[in-house]
Parts: C-alpha cells; sequence; structure tokens
C-alpha cells in the first residue's frame, strides 16, 4: 500500500523554482494494478522516484505499508522493487545471473532461497539460453528482461515500474504483463507509468497526472462510467487536454 497525502516537490531549474508536483494525494492498494499516466513532463518519473525513497518531499507525507517513508528504514528498501525507465542499471560485465546473484546477495537472501528465485525468473522470462552471457551486448528488450527480473528477486511487496515496456517486443511486453498479473494475484502493491493504453487497460485503478496535478484517481471501471465510453485512449486525451 501506498499513500500520499498533498505531497509537494520543486526543483530549482536555471536559478527558477519549478514546482514539478503540486499536490499530489493518492492512495495504491495491494491486490490492485494501477496505471500512472501523463504526458511527458507531467511528473510521473518524479513521482515514483519520491515513492522509492530517491528524492525527498518538500512537503506533505508518504507512507509505504502504513509507514512515514522518511523513514527509510532497511526492511521499507527490502520492500520496495523499483525499474526506472531508460536506465535499467545494469553492469555490463556482469551475466544475468551474476546480476540476479548480486541483487539478491545486497537484499541479504538466504543462499537457497536465491537460488530458487533466479531459476523460476530464469523460467517466467525465458532467459535461459543466455542466463551465463554478460549482457553488455544484449538487445534493448533482453536488458530491459533482466532489469525486470532484478526488480523481483527480492519479493518485495511493492512495485514501482517507469515506463517498464518501452523499447520491448511484443514478447517481451506480453512477459511483463503476465508478470503483473502475477503479482496481482499474489496481492503485491503494483504502480507502473505507461503511455500504452492497452497496458493501462490492464490495470483495475488509474492516476492521471498532469502538470504535477492529479486530474483523475480511481477505478478505470468509473472512469469508463463518468465518460460513458470505452475509449481509454480518447478519455485520457480528453483529461490530459481540457483546458486547451
Ligand atoms: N532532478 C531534476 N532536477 C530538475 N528538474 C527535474 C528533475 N527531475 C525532473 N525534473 C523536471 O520535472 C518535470 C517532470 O519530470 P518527470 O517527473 O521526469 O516527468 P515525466 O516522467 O512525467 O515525463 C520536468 O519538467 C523535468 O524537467
Ligand atoms: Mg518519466
Amino acid at each position: 500500500m501506498i499513500d500520499a497525502v498533498n505531497v509537494k516537490k520543486s526543483f530549482i531549474n536555471k536559478k527558477a523554482e519549478h514546482e514539478v508536483l503540486k499536490n499530489i494525494t493518492i492512495h495504491v492498494q495491494p491486490g490492485k494494478l494501477t496505471a500512472l499516466v501523463g504526458k511527458n513532463g507531467a511528473g510521473k518519473t518524479t513521482l515514483l522516484r519520491i515513492i522509492a525513497g530517491l528524492h525527498d518531499i518538500d512537503e506533505g507525507e508518504l507512507f509505504i505499508g502504513g509507514e512515514p517513508q522518511s523513514t527509510k528504514t532497511l526492511s521499507q528498501r527490502k520492500n520496495i522493487g523499483v525499474l526506472f525507465g531508460g536506465d535499467t542499471g545494469l553492469y555490463n560485465r556482469l551475466t544475468v545471473r551474476e546480476h540476479l546473484e548480486y541483487y539478491g546477495f545486497l537484499y541479504g537472501l538466504d543462499e537457497l532461497i536465491l537460488k530458487k528465485r533466479i531459476s523460476l525468473l530464469e523460467k517466467d522470462f525465458q532467459m535461459g539460453s543466455y542466463m551465463n552471457r554478460r549482457v553488455k551486448h544484449f538487445s534493448k528488450g533482453m536488458k530491459q528482461k533482466v532489469a525486470i527480473s532484478k526488480t523481483m528477486v527480492h519479493d518485495p511487496d511493492i512495485y514501482l515500474f517507469d515506463e517498464p515496456t518501452t523499447g520491448l517486443d511484443i514478447i517481451g511486453s506480453n512477459m511483463f504483463r503476465e508478470k503483473v498479473l502475477d503479482l496481482k494475484e499474489k496481492n503485491k502493491t503494483v504502480l507502473f507509468s505507461s503511455h500504452n493504453m492497452e497496458e493501462v487497460a490492464l490495470c483495475d485503478d488509474i492516476i492521471i497526472l498532469h502538470e504535477g496535478t492529479i486530474h483523475y484517481e480511481g477505478t478505470l471501471n468509473t472512469l469508463y462510467k463518468e465518460n460513458n465510453d470505452w475509449n481509454l485512449n480518447k478519455i485520457v486525451m480528453n483529461l490530459i487536454n481540457e483546458e486547451l
């Protein structure tokens, strides 16, 4: 569970203060998939980074699994799996297996449990043919699969994915979809940003962010009903272009 209450965040750009998140209140529930949607620059990555504890907030409150995020305890960090778009955070000289072992070790996993998790991820992500190869020359899709599996190695309760399927081919994207549906079954909390409305349509809940403010937060079903329409693409476009 993730709760943000009146969260504000500004950055200083060229000496001017730029309010990136204006007054964000959200409630992200376990056992549900929640999509974070909005134009480039809306503040999606900033919000995800804040929840992951990578940026401090200026004002407001943030709770992860009911605990204030400001404490950033080890158990809290262990309980979050994050993947940020663009930067897969992989080490060229390590193999897939070494990446997963390294992260498992960092999270203090028992050796036997780690072995089991790695073989499960290898199977789930169909990485068997390249588990022992260094990632340096991997395609973007292969790297992304390693990066996504890395977020799952310690079996956290909360998952944050920033544009996880950008650059993935149809097989990789479908694998991601299957994985998040699996996580939902396991009652995990999953929040991911996406520009792909087909992917967003898989979610139970949607948060539409526009210029640092929430334009909609709620279930997809309510959104469809309120707009008397099933065309998610059209609804979202209308909501983020309202003032045009
Ligand atoms: N570390 C930073 N320093 C200064 N400005 C930033 C920083 N991170 C993001 N921004 C600015 O915040 C705004 C929102 O960015 P971002 O959260 O990346 O949006 P999105 O992920 O929705 O595209 C942009 O105007 C961006 O330039
Ligand atoms: Mg972004």
